[in-house]
Order: C-alpha cells, then structure tokens, then sequence
C-alpha cells in the first residue's frame, strides 16, 4: 500500500496550503509561544480578555471563566449565556476533576415528546423552536468553578463581558456574514431580529455591534450570581419566551439546574495519561477507547495519512462509534459500563477483529440508514498559567447560533440541545449520530454529547490541553491532535493545522478534508471497500482544535488556534 507521494511531503504540502488559503495566514506559521500563561480561543476579544485576566494575577479558571461570558457576547455563534458544556481541569496541586454543566431535558419531558400520533419522529421538534430547548447550564458551570477553583470575584472576571456587550464592538466579516446568512432564521422570532440585525437589514463588517439586553442580563448575573439567572426577572423573561410557542422549561427547571463535578475519564496512551470528559459526554470514553486500540499498533512517520493507517483508525472507529450508539447516555440515568469501555482488554478484542479493509459498518452492528443536516457549531477553549493549571472548556449551543431564539429582553440565545438525546431508536440526530435507550429522553436526563475538553499530562503534569467543536467529529478530531504530537512528532500547530479524516460506523463512509489524501491514497481506500464521502458533505471541516502544549524541560508554553476558523492563541 505504498502512496507514491511520500506522505511526509503530503504532510508539508497540506500545511502550507491551509496556511496560504487562509487570510491570517502570516499569523499561523508556528506556534504561538510564551513563559508564562497561555490562552486559545476561538475569538480574538475572548482571547485577550483572557490573556488580561492571567497578567493580572488571576489563574487559569478565573481566566476561563471570563472568556466563557465574554464568548457570550463576542462569539454569539456559539459562546453562550443559554447553552451548556464540559470543564475538564488539572490543578497545580495535582488534582484532575471535570465540571459537567451541560443541559438536561426539561421536568415536562417524555421519551416521546419528538413523535407524532403515530410514532413517527419529527425532527423539526427536537432541531427547532421552543420545544429544541434544554435547560441551560453554562452560567451554573462558569460560577462554580469560579467558586471553587479561581482566585477572583465573579464581578471582576465578568465585567469585562458586560463593557463588550454595553459599549459594543467591532463586527468582523466573519461575524457580520453569519449574521446575514441566518437573517432569515432570525427573522421568524421578533426577539432575534432585533438583536442580529438593524430593523431587518443586516449588520456590515466594521459596524458596532451593541448589546444592551445582554449586558443588562449580565449586570444581574454580576450583582446576583446564578441566582441572576435562574431566578428573578432573568428567568421570568426565559421562561415567557418558552411558553409562549408552547415549550417546556418552566421557573423549577431553572431553579433546580445544578452543574456536577465529576471524576475525569483517565486512560494512558505510549507513557501519557489522558484526562478527559465522563458521560453525560460520550467524548471522554471514545478517546480512551479509541487511544486503547490504536496503541496495538507502531506508527512511523511515513504512516501518516496513509491508506494503511486511515484503514487502522478508521475501522477502530467503526467499533467505537458503535459503543457509543449503544452503551453511552447520562449514567446518573443509565448505568453505563464505563470500566470495561476503558479497559485495555476490551480495546485488545477489538484490536483482534480489525481488518486490512473496510468491514461494512452494517455487520459490525444493526443496520440504520442516517440522514445528514445543517451546519453547527459550538466552541472550544484552553488555558494554562503560571501556577500550572490547566483548563480545558467545550461549550455549545448545538447548532449555529443555537435555536435561533433570542430571550426578549434578556438579550441571550436559546440552545437546542435536546436534539442531542436519541429521539427515537435508528433515527440519526443532525450530526447522524444514532442513539438507543442509553441517550433516550427523561426529565432531567442530560443529553449525550460528543465534546471531548482533554488534557494530556506528561509525567503527572499537562502536556497537552485541547479540544475542538465539530459535533459528531470532535472525538476523532482531538484524537488525531494528540496522535499527530506523540506519534508523529509534530508541533502542536501542525498538529492541529494539518487535514483530518472521520468515520463514525453510520454513515458508513468515510470524510476526507481537502489534502488529507492524494489520488494514490484514495485509490487504495477504494480497493479496500471504502467509500469516501464526497468533499462538500456536512463535514467537509473537521473540527476547529484550540490547543496549548507545554514544555516543561524548556520552561516554554506553545498555543494554536486551528487555521479553519478565525481564532487566536495569545501568551505572555
Ligand atoms: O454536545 C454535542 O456533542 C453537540 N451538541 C456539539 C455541537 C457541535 O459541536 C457543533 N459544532 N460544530
């Protein structure tokens, strides 16, 4: 399965093309470097917020904690007030614990609460409007950890949130465009129309962007703490806004929201230990898993992308995808066998059973057909300091700008999470993903998710901190960042700059980025039986990693932000 381009060459051609078809590109040749504290986000202002935050002395959760609310404002795509997410921290005492704040399905709830009269699923329910709404965790999560692990008042850290929505901010293209493209799904809730565009007509690049709502939204989180916003007038607005299209969150959901801290997943990879996300993510326990079968095998630098090893991983994600559909949902509600999915023995039976071809996805488990949905999004970031704690936060409002429905008054947008949960069995969610009893809907459950906040740690210290929003493909995303740095030797901006590929058991092809493989490869991946799906499919970018890699011999901290999209790593 010899590829006539050696794929180290294929490996500095992709980069330089990804770096030269991409505006900032000057800004993205090498890591970013630093001595001191490092932060990467998927936003400039959320990023030098950070960075200010660290600089004054504040640690890495009180700098996480003020990029998370001022993603809110700066970053509406994705950053949220309304949205839920995971924490994955390693303190500089040495502890590793993880904070889970992700949604969960309303008390008034039910397992068929997506079905029609006859049984049929309506996805339009679980993707859109109201009913698409989980109760939000984000603010509960960013206050705890604040409490419990950062050094500085929540006044502090949040107030540089509230000076960017009061006093406003530059639009970007970026963000001007987005704002355009979903005008017209904005436009079918008053709430949204008002803040996303002026009176209809869209926002232009350069203008300021002002958030009166927000800010004030933000002032009572300020003087008030979670109260601000899962009781009192914030929470009055939340749930009018929901009852009025006839949704389910009521002023108990609110109030009984509590985030959970929670035992990390660990594993170990050649000598490195892994501490990621526990259910309610599926993302910790694929990584593991994942990391446990690929470790049967020796790669050498001229693997790298080749049709044998995309053959190797892909089959092994096949399995674990597989797991996923079956065995993962929130354990507080399904007892999820967690021990053997991380096990070692386990990952060798399936090590065992991968094949130098493609095993159709169909004998591997039942055969579903999926169908594939709109564009998403959701945001990843990772901090270090000086003290050496590491952060490594995910957060969603699900799809791109969530359910589109902003709270009248209280200036935030509303999540649609609960198109995570298995609406019914066999019927694929918007990433595809397939799901069973394990994710089935239940009050107060907490809905399956695949964000994989992770940090590697190199003799008991991190390493690594990464992460990547991506959906369906954030678990195979961080897997190939942390493969390509131990087994392949890149610097972490290759690492997470360089072209990626996915498989997850339904749909049964596999997703190419451009340059990820040449005619050779491809041509070898189709004698094999494989089928690739065609470039601008769903997922025609995989992932968007944000991730900090620290040199302990060398006392030098390396940050990158993924060149697919517009963010910025910044140390000092
Ligand atoms: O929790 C999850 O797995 C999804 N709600 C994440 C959504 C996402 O990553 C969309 N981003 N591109």
């Amino acid at each position: 399965m010899r590829n006539n381009v050696p794929q180290k060459v294929l490996l500095i051609i992709s980069i330089s093309l990804i770096y030269l078809s991409h505006p900032l590109f000057a800004e993205f040749d090498k890591p970013i470097k630093a001595s001191k504290g490092m932060v990467v986000t998927a936003n400039k202002l959320a990023t030098e917020t950070g960075l200010k935050i660290l600089k004054d002395g504040g640690n890495a959760i009180d700098a996480a904690v003020a990029v998370g609310f001022t993603l809110a404002v700066t970053y509406p795509y994705a950053g949220n007030l309304g949205g839920g997410g995971f924490m994955v921290l390693h303190l500089s005492n040495g502890k590793n614990t993880s904070i889970d704040f992700r949604e969960k399905a309303p008390l008034l709830s039910n397992k068929n609460m997506y079905l029609d009269d006859e049984g049929n699923y309506i996805p339009e329910l679980s993707q859109t409007g109201v009913t698409s709404v989980g109760v939000p965790g984000s603010v509960a999560g960013l206050i705890y950890a604040l409490k419990k692990y950062g050094t500085m008042s929540l006044a502090k850290v949040i107030q540089p949130a509230i000076n960017l929505a009061i006093k406003g901010w530059v639009l970007d293209d970026n963000t001007a465009s987005s704002f355009e493209h979903f005008l017209p799904e904005f436009n079918k809730y008053n709430s949204s129309k008002k803040i996303f565009s002026k009176k209809g007509q869209p926002y232009k690049k350069g203008e300021l962007f002002v958030q009166k709502d927000l800010g004030w939204t933000l002032e009572q989180i300020k003087q008030k703490g979670r109260d601000g916003f899962y009781k009192g007038k914030v929470a009055k607005l939340l749930v009018k806004q929901i009852s009025k299209n006839n949704g389910y969150i009521t002023l108990e959901d609110l109030a009984r929201y509590n985030p959970i801290e929670r035992e990390p997943i660990f594993g170990t990879y050649r000598g490195y230990k892994i501490v990621s996300m526990p259910p309610p993510s599926s993302g910790g326990i694929a990584l593991v898993e994942l990391l446990n079968i690929l470790e049967n095998f020796k790669f050498k630098t001229s693997d790298w992308n080749s049709s044998s090893y995309i053959n190797k991983m892909v089959e092994a994600m096949k399995y674990v995808y597989a797991d996923r559909t079956y065995k993962l949902g929130d354990e507080d509600f399904y007892p999820v066998p967690k021990k053997t999915l991380i096990s070692k023995k386990y990952a060798k039976t399936i090590f065992d059973k991968l094949t130098p071809f493609a095993t159709p996805s169909t004998t591997i488990q039942k055969d579903i057909l999926p169908k594939q949905k709109e564009s998403t999004e959701t945001t990843h970031f990772s901090v270090y300091d000086k003290y050496g704690n590491a952060v490594s936060i995910t957060t969603t409002i699900n799809s791109a700008f969530g359910s589109k429905i902003v709270v009248d008054g209280a200036g935030f947008l509303l999540n649609n999470e609960m198109d995570d949960f298995s609406a019914k069995p066999g019927e694929p969610n918007q990433f595809g993903l397939l799901g069973s009893k394990a994710n089935s809907i239940e009050p107060e459950k907490r809905m399956l998710s695949s964000m994989t906040p992770t940090i590697v740690l190199k003799d008991e210290k991190p390493y690594i901190v990464v992460g990547s929003p991506g959906g369906s493909t954030i678990i195979t995303t961080v897997l190939q960042v942390i493969m390509n740095v131990i087994d392949f030797n890149m610097n972490i901006k290759e690492a997470v700059s360089v072209p990626r590929f996915h498989h997850q058991w339904f749909p049964d092809k596999i997703y190419v980025e451009k340059f990820c493989t040449n005619k050779d490869t491809e041509q070898n991946l189709t004698k094999m039986g494989y089928t690739l799906a065609n470039r601008n499919s769903t997922f025609r970018i995989l992932g968007s990693a944000q991730a900090i890699l620290i040199d302990n011999k060398n006392k030098t901290i390396y940050g990158a932000s993924d060149p697919r999209r517009n963010g910025l790593a910044k140390g000092f």
